[in-house]
């Protein structure tokens, strides 16, 4: 463990008895009490649904401070990523903790791209899938089945097999994202191209067809590659913790990345830019904007709106920023500066910024506000938007992953409960019961 001890301690009374817990520091942040021994000493376990209050591992990767709306990756301010570096410099700075040097990152580069084809018999897994299959329900069972084809790469406790597997996740994961949009939209897979960087690649597998030549646009492969580092890592978050989880009781990183990608669908989370895009052309124009403001703040109303709020940021999301900028950056070249979703979007981002309601529960725009229309501009369905922040933070997962199996304090996750079920009751003969 590299947390600092502080010298204090938390005092815990209940009743008449007390006890004391140690403080610990990091590097950055709040201090955190200690209470891996409360159940040994006290008999007691704490109660913390959503664990809103809980760390639950020491890690090194990356850092948040929610009140400032800040956002580090092993140091570094995600503007400064975003503005000056590429995905996989990103990519290299979350696995090994520094920025690559020349030769490093030439030689990354050059290993992820000799990973990025699939097995071929991958190509007829995808034949079992209804063409009209969510495409994240596609990528679950794609990435879980990856551990079925790359068996030299499952052994965790070989950190040589640690490293292919993670290699190979992030080369692959594009290829089979592609995969899963050709799929459904029935055309022929494209192969990757090696020659190509990763963003271009990409977007050259998804929208390239085989009897026309495919134009690469600069300026989209350039705002994609800045929304796959945007989505990259963001520490515990609920996909985060599920691989962490999912990894804690020894399962292969295919099987852990799966785990994360299932997670991360809900609309809570990775889903959010689907349902903020949704509800935009819901909303549909400008004066229709104060009613669905109203129902947002309805207690009675299940209604959110979508792309607001941040479990942590209690400020200005830091990405959302970026993403504002990325998604005017490419409107503009795709010719829809008008659009009036954007419209839309900038008004409603007005409103709410000003409105009492929003303001006290310091309800800001989060990443997924404006990325959900930049992917549509790219020529993106919604049912893809959530494949692809799986893929962009496929490195997150799989260096926290890493950190976690390398962390010689590590134990199989297991979270205690509150019981309030029955007590113990005897069985009753079916007849006998009412
Ligand atoms: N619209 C209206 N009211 C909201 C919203 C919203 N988007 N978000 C939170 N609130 C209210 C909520 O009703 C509650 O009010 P009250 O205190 O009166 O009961 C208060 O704000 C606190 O909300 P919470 O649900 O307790 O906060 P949380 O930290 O549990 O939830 C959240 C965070 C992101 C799930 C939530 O803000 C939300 O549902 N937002 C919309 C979905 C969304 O945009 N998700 C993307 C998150 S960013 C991407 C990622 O990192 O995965």
């Amino acid at each position: 463990m590299d947390a600092r001890k502080t010298g204090k301690n938390a005092k815990l009374t209940v009743g008449d008895k007390s006890w004391e817990f140690p403080v610990l520091g990091g590097s950055i942040g709040p201090e955190v009490v200690d209470i891996s021994k409360l159940y040994g000493q006290t008999g007691m376990f704490t109660y913390d649904p959503g664990f809103t209050s809980t760390a639950s591992c020491e890690s090194k990767i990356t850092y948040i401070d929610g009140d400032q709306g800040i956002l580090l990756y092993r140091g570094y301010p995600i503007e400064q990523l975003a503005e000056h570096g590429d995905f996989l410099e990103t990519c290299y700075l979350l696995l090994y903790g520094e920025l690559p040097n020349k030769t490093q990152k030439s030689d990354f580069d050059y290993r992820i791209t000799r990973h990025t084809m699939v097995h071929e018999q991958m190509a007829r897994f995808f034949q079992g899938f209804r063409r009209d299959a969510h495409p994240m329900a596609v990528m679950v069972a794609c990435v879980g089945a990856l551990s079925a084809f790359y068996h030299d790469s499952t052994d965790i406790s070989d950190p040589h097999q640690r490293m292919v597997a993670s290699m190979r996740m992030i080369a692959k994961i594009p290829t089979l994202a592609a995969m899963v949009y050709k799929y459904s939209i029935g055309q022929p897979f494209v192969y990757p191209k090696n020659e190509l960087d990763y963003a271009s690649n990409f977007l050259r597998m998804c929208f390239s067809v085989p009897c026309e030549e495919y134009k690469l646009n600069p300026v989209l492969a350039r705002a994609l590659d800045r929304i796959f580092i945007l989505h990259a890592d963001h520490e515990q978050n609920a996909s985060t913790s599920t691989v962490r989880l999912a990894g804690s009781s020894g399962a292969n990183p295919f099987a852990c990345i799966a785990a994360g990608i299932a997670c991360l669908w809900g609309p809570a989370h990775g889903g959010a830019n689907e349902a903020a895009l949704q509800m935009l052309m819901e909303i549909g124009s400008v004066d229709r904007i104060p009613e669905f403001i109203r129902r947002a703040k309805d207690k009675n109303d299940s209604f959110r709106l979508m792309g607001f709020g941040h479990r942590v940021y209690k400020n200005y999301d830091p990405r959302a920023k970026i993403m504002q900028k990325t998604c005017h950056d490419v409107l503009a070249e795709v010719g829809h500066k008008n659009d009036p979703l954007l419209q839309v979007a900038m008004e409603l981002e007005r409103i709410a910024l000003h409105d009492d309601y929003f303001v006290e529960k310091k309800l800001y725009p989060n990443i997924d506000f404006y990325s959900g229309i930049t992917l549509k501009a790219m020529g993106f369905p919604t049912s893809m938007f959530t494949v692809l922040f799986a893929l962009a933070r496929t490195v997150g997962w799989i260096g926290q992953w890493r950190e976690m199996i390398e962390d010689p304090e590590q134990r199989i996750g297991r979270p205690r409960q509150l019981f309030t079920g029955a007590p113990r009751r005897d069985y009753t003969d079916i007849a006998k019961r009412k």
